[in-house]
């Protein structure tokens, strides 16, 4: 088996599949009010070529881990067949979805008995005007119905990813946190990145590690999780003494790309190192022309041969990339 490797002894085994590029909600960090220009739907990889793809990487490149993302995964209508056909393969993966949960409580029972085993959450605030404000969209009780769903269907641990916004819900770590502790979901605070469409992001407004944890210090008593890191971006602590915890991703103030094993494959088949990468390794081109297994195994592997040490947010040349986060996955 050969591996996605690159020039700085990384291996890259978690893929992250983006399968659309749509979404049903409007989150002010990633989108505009009016959406975006979606990707024409020729460009867009069926069921087929896209499953065809995941067994490549994990038959033939070491990939065990696969991760849907979107936009919004759970507006693809065939998510529930591209799950099960990704279950069947040999090695089986483990699988994952992150989603914005609008809808899950309908589809987490089917997605869990097609083989999915987790969820992510996007969910930044449990106060429902907040939310519409966030998201532009009043459909918090939608996300909250949809967590339950998905903890009920044991698609677990559950996770929510959360970002906090200056002077929109900075205020409401701690309430998050607790509200998250009731319901035994794994809370996780992302620091804003440099990723939405509009490129409104300053780095003098958006909120730190250091704040958050500031924020969540001044309700409970945070000690640093023992297990080791590894890959896993967030770092992890533990809540009045366990057995909560609560995790950090501090992309932009402490990044982690040194242990980083992800690779992306976008809605439209281009292989992509990092969500700020500004190359992109075209496989669609090379999977419709007919060319073999073994064929888009070594373009993928040269993809990956490429891949940057990081992502140079925090060096003064950093360009935020063309194509907004809606469009690569999270
Ligand atoms: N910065 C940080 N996180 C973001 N997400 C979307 N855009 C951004 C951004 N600019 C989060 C979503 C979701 C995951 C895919 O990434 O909230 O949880
Ligand atoms: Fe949709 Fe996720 Fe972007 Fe929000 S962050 S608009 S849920 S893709």
């Amino acid at each position: 088996m050969q591996t996605l490797s690159d020039a700085f002894g990384r291996a890259a085994t978690d893929l992250r599949v983006s399968l659309t590029d749509r979404c049903n909600l409007r989150c002010s960090y990633c989108m505009p009010a009016e959406g975006l220009e979606w990707l024409p739907d020729d460009s867009v990889l069926t069921d087929d070529e896209l499953v065809r793809l995941i067994s490549i990487a994990t038959g033939m490149l070491g990939v065990n881990e696969v991760r849907f993302t979107g936009g919004e995964p759970l507006v693809r209508r065939g998510l529930v067949d591209i799950v099960r056909r990704t279950a069947a393969l040999d090695p089986r993966p483990e699988i994952s979805v992150t989603t914005n949960a609008l809808g899950l409580a309908r589809n987490a029972k089917a997605l869990a008995e097609a083989g999915l085993d987790r969820v992510n959450v996007s969910l930044d605030t449990i106060r429902a005007e907040t939310f519409a404000e966030i998201t532009r969209r009043d459909r918090m009780q939608d996300v909250v119905a949809g967590l339950a769903a998905a903890h009920e269907a044991g698609l677990g641990p559950v996770k929510i990813n959360a970002v906090l916004l200056r002077g929109v819900n900075d205020d409401q770590a701690p309430e998050l946190l607790r509200w998250a502790i009731e319901h035994d979901y794994h809370l996780r605070f992302i620091e804003q990145m440099p990723l939405d469409a509009q490129h409104g992001w300053r780095r003098d407004t958006m909120i730190t590690a250091d704040e958050i944890l500031a924020a969540l210090e001044a309700e409970f008593a945070l000690t640093p999780a023992q297990e080791p890191r590894g890959s896993a971006p967030a770092e992890l602590f533990t809540v009045d003494g366990g057995p909560a915890t609560v995790g950090v991703i501090a992309s932009v103030t402490r990044p982690f790309c040194g242990d980083c094993d992800r690779v992306r494959l976008t809605a439209d088949g281009q292989v992509r190192n990092c969500l700020f990468a500004r190359e992109e390794s075209d496989l669609r081109t090379a999977l419709r022309a007919g060319a073999s297994d073994l064929e888009l195994a070594q373009r993928w592997v040269s993809a990956v041969a490429g891949k940057l040490p990081g992502h140079g947010i925090n060096d003064p040349s950093f360009l935020q990339p063309t194509r907004p986060m809606s469009a690569i996955g999270g």
